[in-house]
């Protein structure tokens, strides 16, 4: 049996009412025998199922002997004292495995009022039908037993059950017959217990019926519909239970004086509506969660009468407003969570009260002001979370971190103006977790050095200056695990002593001299975006646990070593671009390899590009651009099936694409740029009728490459790491670093090449395509009719090509077209005059011989007609309008066109609009 810790604790804490309720008959020893059919039915029992080498523990059955005649006094089993009938059995957490079938002994056992098989492996066993024969059972508990399927009709027919509990038993159905039946039958129900079964229907009003419930456990039963607020009446019901049912609705009604509530959990529900001051009522309340739901609107000032509450969860909702004084007065609260709501106003002083709070979450709201200068009157607090909010004032870390049991402290991400630190002896012997990121720190703090339990220590966009003092190295020393650093101006950063280090981000500040070689505990080494020179140590290749190396805009010059091969069966992302690296990339260890991301661009490598990326079966993003590459096609690595970016640009890439051998070749590619190398040859039309990625809408592709795009295995890795792909696009001789890739980006950029031939139609069929780049070949022929399908375009480059014929007026077709070039060409004849063709400019049509119409001042003459608009109803210019704004308000075009140099009048004025729009704010903890 598999058993978690967290599952006994849950265990234990499902089995405490029995274990109430068994110390008087175990201390009253029962006078009468046992029934001797009774006793063998009970060791028969024991024979069955009974398997002691399953588990660690002794356990009751252990004790039951063939010898020992009287079988009430073996423990767990429980007599009339009278009849000497077993009225009780607990063989709880007993090491009983295997299914039971209804010939089991056990049911001879027919004066069972109180049966608990909690804590078993029936081996996803249906629950025995004869359980039904039980009669008198009054209490039943099969809770975390592993029993499966649906609860059988016999169950329910039990109508003295005052207890039913068969809670975490993950694949028991009540479908069919279902709850509405159960609680129909069971009206003695007091305590009902369904939680992780598969229910699927709506809570049946009938519950409302069961007037003597005092609790209610459907946690996790796939609830569906509107929850019955008459069940919140029942006048005894202490305990209600129904987080983790996503698909319940439901909102709070007014709760009445003298409600016995206790403990009420809506925990990721889908209730909302908003909290009514009638909540002031449940005066017995003291576990209060609605975390993950749907919550708005203020917090009522009445939750202070709220005073045995203990527990207080209301993260992630959309509470507003301020949060009450009274609060101050839930004096018993230990736990509170208000983070990732709406939150403003300053932080009431009167929480200094609550000196009982380990645990206080405000992050993620809007708050405002100072920290309450008393906070250090918390004293039992363990945990302090209040970042991303709008904080301001003097950061007094000398108070907070007065309080000497804190473990964990995050303030990232506020608005603080400087920071007040605590003396050099002030030493946190629990300290375990501090954010100060974007906090306004301007050295490495001092304290810190004496915190010798730190594990993990964010200082992050910060404008940490100068050279890290020797005493910095002290800080955690034999604890930490994750460091932040990046975004200040550290300039020298060597020693690197910590033994345990997993996660080191020193990107973006100005470190300079040789790498720095981390312990080989580190799963992720990011230093990008500094000044560090000379080799890249073979020592690197010690790294054996390595996940994540990113060196990339340094100077770091010499060869990439060749032993960094070897790790590519931990490795899966290696970034080394924008350095002055040469020579070959290294062969892969036994061709394994986990990469999902490489960008080496922007180096001198040379040679080709090494078949052993073959092996490389999650690659997604493959950039080898601005490097001195010799090689053909790499049509070798189209049965990568994740790869969605291949970069090759300016390199000497050479020779034909030729026809792929295979079918559903790079079935995910969305972005390649094969740019300014020697291919030559015809066009690739036989890839562009297999790039089918290119060909599907995407909905759920609003945010960037991260996370997201990884192949389902390595995503919870990446996700640790977030890490942005970023790349470089060149167009017309503009080169614009994206940062981050929007998803949706389709791109085929094919310029600065030798290719010659006609654009073949099949261009025609690449829907999603956003940017299309064909300039700078010797194609020939006319603009295939094809691209006007191409609706999604933003860019199309035909431009310095040997294009002839007409530009085909159906191409005004394509509204979202913010970048449009053929110049030098052969073409001739009227310029289309609607939709986004009246934004391009002169320079989009030089160089043709014969074209004419506005912009151009060349007039057109008589026979050949301006084409018009394809579509019809508002005028001309009404209409014009409309696209353009179509274009660029639905967000779509910004993240392209921003890299491209654009020169529309109108595309300037509605960048300036919308530029706002690309911001968003980075105030999440990127790298935990
Ligand atoms: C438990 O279930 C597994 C899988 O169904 C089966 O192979 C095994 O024999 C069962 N064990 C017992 C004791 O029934
Ligand atoms: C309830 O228990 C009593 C004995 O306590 C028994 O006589 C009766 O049959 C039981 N009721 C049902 C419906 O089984
Ligand atoms: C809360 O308590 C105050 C007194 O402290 C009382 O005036 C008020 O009516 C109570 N509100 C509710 C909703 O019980
Ligand atoms: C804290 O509680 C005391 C005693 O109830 C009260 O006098 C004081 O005003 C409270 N402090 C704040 C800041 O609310
Ligand atoms: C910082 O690093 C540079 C380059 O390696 C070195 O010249 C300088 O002496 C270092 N400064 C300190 C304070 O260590
Ligand atoms: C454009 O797409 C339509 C519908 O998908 C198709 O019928 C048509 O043939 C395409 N036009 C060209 C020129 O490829």
């Amino acid at each position: 049996m598999k058993r978690t810790p967290f599952d006994l604790l849950v265990i234990f804490l499902a089995i405490i009412p029995l274990h109430l309720a068994s110390p008087e008959t175990l201390l009253s020893a029962s006078p009468t025998k046992c029934h001797e059919q009774e006793r063998s039915a009970l060791l028969e029992f024991k024979q069955s199922l009974f398997h002691p080498e399953l588990c660690n523990d002794l356990s009751k059955p252990e004790s039951w002997k063939v010898e020992d005649g009287d079988c009430c006094s073996w423990e767990g089993v429980e007599c009339d004292e009278g009849t000497g009938y077993v009225t009780g059995l607990d063989l709880s957490q007993s090491c009983l495995y295997g299914p039971i079938n209804s010939k089991a002994s056990l049911f001879r056992l027919t004066h069972l009022q109180s049966l608990n098989l909690a804590f078993n492996d029936f081996n996803d066993s249906q629950i025995p039908s004869a359980i039904g024969d039980l009669v008198e059972l009054t209490s039943l508990n099969l809770s975390l037993s592993s029993f499966e399927g649906q609860i059988p009709s016999q169950v329910l027919k039990l109508t003295n059950l005052t207890s039913l509990d068969l809670f975490r038993n993950y694949r028991l159905k009540l479908r069919n017959p279902g709850m509405e039946t159960m609680v129909q039958l069971l009206t003695k129900l007091e305590h009902l217990d369904l939680g992780f079964s598969d229910v699927s229907t709506p809570v049946p009003d009938a519950v409302a019926n069961l007037s003597s419930l005092t609790s209610l456990g459907l946690r996790g039963c796939n609830l569906q519909g509107t929850f019955p607020t008459t069940i919140f009446e029942l006048p005894r019901l202490q305990l209600l239970d129904l987080g983790f049912n996503p698909k319940l609705s439901g909102h709070l009604p007014e709760f009445h004086l003298h409600s016995p509530i206790k403990s009420l959990n809506l925990w990721r529900t889908n209730f909302s509506g908003s909290l009514p001051t009638s909540l002031g009522n449940l005066a017995f309340l003291s576990e209060f969660d609605i975390s993950h739901s749907n919550f708005l609107g203020n917090i009522p000032s009445s939750i202070g009468n709220l005073t045995q509450l203990t527990m207080l969860n209301f993260k992630d909702n959309k509470l507003s407003g301020e949060i009450p004084s009274s609060m101050g007065k839930l004096v018993e609260l230990s736990y509170l969570d208000l983070s990732l709501n709406l939150l403003s106003g300053q932080i009431p002083t009167s929480l200094i009260n609550l000196t009982r709070l380990n645990y206080l979450n405000l992050s993620f709201n809007i708050l405002t002001g100072p920290i309450p200068e008393n906070i250090s009157n918390l004293e039992s607090l363990d945990t302090l979370y209040l970042q991303s909010n709008n904080l301001n004032g003097i950061l007094r870390l000398d108070v907070i971190l007065k309080l000497q049991d804190l473990d964990s402290l995050l303030l990232s991400f506020n608005e603080f103006s400087s920071v007040i630190e605590p003396n050099m002896n002030a030493s946190l012997p629990n300290l375990s977790t501090l954010g100060l990121a974007s906090s306004n720190v301007r050295e490495f703090p001092i304290f810190l050095s004496s915190q010798s339990g730190l594990r993990w220590l964010d200082l992050s966009q910060n404008s940490i200056y100068g050279p890290t003092p020797p005493r910095f190295f002290n800080v955690g020393m034999s604890q930490l695990e994750f460091l932040n650093l990046s975004r200040n101006l550290i300039t020298n950063f060597t020693a690197l002593k910590w033994p345990i280090l997993v996660r080191l981000d020193l990107r973006y500040n100005d470190i300079q001299g040789l790498l720095p070689i981390p312990p080989k505990s580190i799963e992720y080494y990011l230093i990008s975006n500094n000044k560090l020179s000379g080799e890249i140590s073979q020592e690197v290749c010690q790294l054996s646990s390595i996940g994540m190396l990113d060196f990339s805009k340094n100077k770091l010059s010499g060869i990439i070593p060749p032993c960094l091969g070897n790790l590519s069966k931990t490795l899966f992302v290696l970034s080394l671009n924008g350095n002055d690296l040469y020579g070959r990339f290294p062969q892969l260890q036994n061709n394994v390899c986990s990469l999902f991301m490489i960008d080496v661009s922007d180096n001198q490598l040379q040679g080709s590009l090494p078949r052993g990326l073959a092996n490389c079966s999650d690659l997604v993003f493959l950039n080898f651009g601005y490097n001195q590459i010799v090689d053909t096609f790499p049509s070798w690595m189209g049965s990568l099936s994740y790869l969605k970016v291949l970069i090759l640009h300016s390199n000497q890439f050479h020779g034909a694409i030729v026809k792929p051998e295979a079918h559903h070749q790079f079935p995910n590619l969305r972005i390649v740029d094969l740019s300014t190398n020697n291919f030559s040859g015809s066009l690739p039309f036989e890839y562009f009728d297999m790039w089918s990625a290119m060909k599907i809408h995407h909905t759920n592709d609003d945010g960037y490459y991260y996370g997201s795009v990884v192949p389902p295995r390595l995503s919870f890795a990446l996700e640790a790491g977030k890490y942005d792909y970023s790349m470089t696009i060149i167009n017309k001789g503009i080169s614009t670093e994206y940062q981050r890739i929007l998803a949706y980006l389709n791109l085929i950029d094919l310029s600065s090449n030798n290719f010659n031939g006609v654009i073949p139609n099949s261009v025609g069929s690449l829907t999603e395509l956003r940017i299309l780049n064909l300039s700078n070949n010797a194609l020939t022929g006319s603009i295939p009719l094809s691209l006007a399908n191409l609706t999604e375009l933003e860019s199309l480059d035909l431009s310095s090509n040997k294009l002839s014929g007409m530009i085909p007026p159906a191409l005004a077709r394509l509204t979202f077209l913010a970048f449009f070039n053929v110049s030098d060409n052969h073409l001739f004849g009227p310029i289309p005059q609607a939709n986004q063709f009246d934004t391009f400019e002169n320079n989009s049509y030089e160089g043709n011989l014969g074209l004419c119409g506005v912009p151009l001042t060349k007039k057109c003459g008589n026979p050949v007609e301006a084409p018009s608009a394809p579509l019809s109803g508002a005028s001309a210019e009404e209409l014009n309008w409309k696209i353009v704004l179509m274009g660029f308000g639905s967000g779509l075009v910004i993240g392209v066109v921003m890299g491209l140099n654009t020169t529309s009048k109108i595309e300037r004025r509605f960048l300036r609009f919308y530029r706002g729009w690309q911001r968003r704010r980075m105030h999440q903890i990127r790298f935990v």
